[in-house]
C-alpha cells in the first residue's frame, strides 16, 4: 500500500487535487500498485468524483454529529467520498482518547483507519485500540531530504517486531531504494507526501515507488 498525502501542498489543493489525483490513479493502473490518495477534507468530493482509487481523508476530529463549529466530521467525509482517513499525523495530531475515539468512529462507518505515531512506543500505544494500519512516521524526517529508511531503518524493524498491527512507514521516502528497504524490513507499505508532491514529475516519481513495492 502506498498512500500518498496531499497534505496542503498547493500543487495538490484544489483543481490540482484532482489533476494529482487522476496521475496517482494511471500509476496504479499501469503498475498494479495499491494507491490511495489522502486529500484536504475540502477536497475529498471532488477527488473521489473523479478516480477510482481510495481517496482518503487526512485528519477527523473526535466528535458526532452536533455543535462543533469548524471541527471535521468523518460522516461527512464518508459521505463526501472518502474510504478512510489517517488520524493523529504529526501535523495534527490528538490525544491517546481522540485517537481511540476516532478508531471506533472509522470502524462503525466501515472505513479504514491509519493511525500515525511517532515511534515504536507511541505505535504500542496506539495499536490495542485496533486500528487498520499504524503509521510510524519520525517527525524529525517528515519533509526533508533523508529518508526514515535510510536514517532511521531499526524503527523500521523494531516497530515490525513490537506493533501488533500492519504497520506502514513514512518520512522522507523519495525513490524506489527507500521502498525496497521498508518492504525487505517488515512494513506493509508507505507514507509519501513531497517525494511526489513536489517532484519535477509526479508520474515518473510514484511510477519508481510502486515498482520497488511490487
Ligand atoms: O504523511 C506522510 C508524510 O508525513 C511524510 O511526508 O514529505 O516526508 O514524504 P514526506
Amino acid at each position: 500500500m502506498i498512500i500518498v498525502n496531499f497534505k496542503t501542498y498547493r500543487e495538490a489543493t484544489g483543481s490540482n487535487a484532482v489533476r494529482l489525483a487522476e496521475i496517482c490513479e494511471q500509476v496504479a493502473k499501469k503498475t498494479g500498485a495499491g494507491i490511495t490518495v489522502a486529500a484536504q477534507a475540502a477536497d475529498v468530493r471532488s477527488v473521489a468524483d473523479f478516480v477510482s482509487i481510495p481517496v482518503f481523508a487526512q485528519h477527523i476530529d473526535a466528535v458526532d454529529y452536533g455543535a462543533h463549529t469548524g471541527a471535521t466530521l468523518a460522516e461527512a467525509l464518508h459521505e463526501a467520498g472518502a474510504s478512510g482517513s489517517l488520524i493523529n499525523h504529526s501535523e495534527q495530531r490528538l490525544e491517546l482518547r481522540q485517537v481511540d475515539a476516532c478508531v471506533k468512529k472509522l470502524k462503525s462507518l466501515g472505513m479504514t483507519s491509519v493511525a500515525c505515531a511517532a515511534n515504536d512506543e507511541e505505535g504500542m500505544n496506539i495499536a490495542r485500540f485496533g486500528p487498520d494500519y499504524i503509521a510510524v512516521e519520525p517527525p524529525e524526517l517528515i519533509g526533508g531530504a533523508v529518508s526514515v529508511s535510510t536514517a532511521k531503518p531499526e524503527l523500521i524493524s523494531n516497530s515490525v517486531k513490537k506493533i501488533r498491527c500492519n504497520v506502514l512507514v513514512g518520512a522522507g521516502i523519495k525513490n524506489g531504494n527507500d521502498v525496497a528497504i521498508a518492504k525487505k524490513l517488515g512494513a506493509r507499505g508507505i507514507l509519501v507526501a513531497s517525494g511526489i508532491v513536489k517532484a519535477a514529475s509526479p508520474e515518473r516519481a510514484l511510477t519508481e515507488l510502486a515498482e520497488a513495492m511490487k
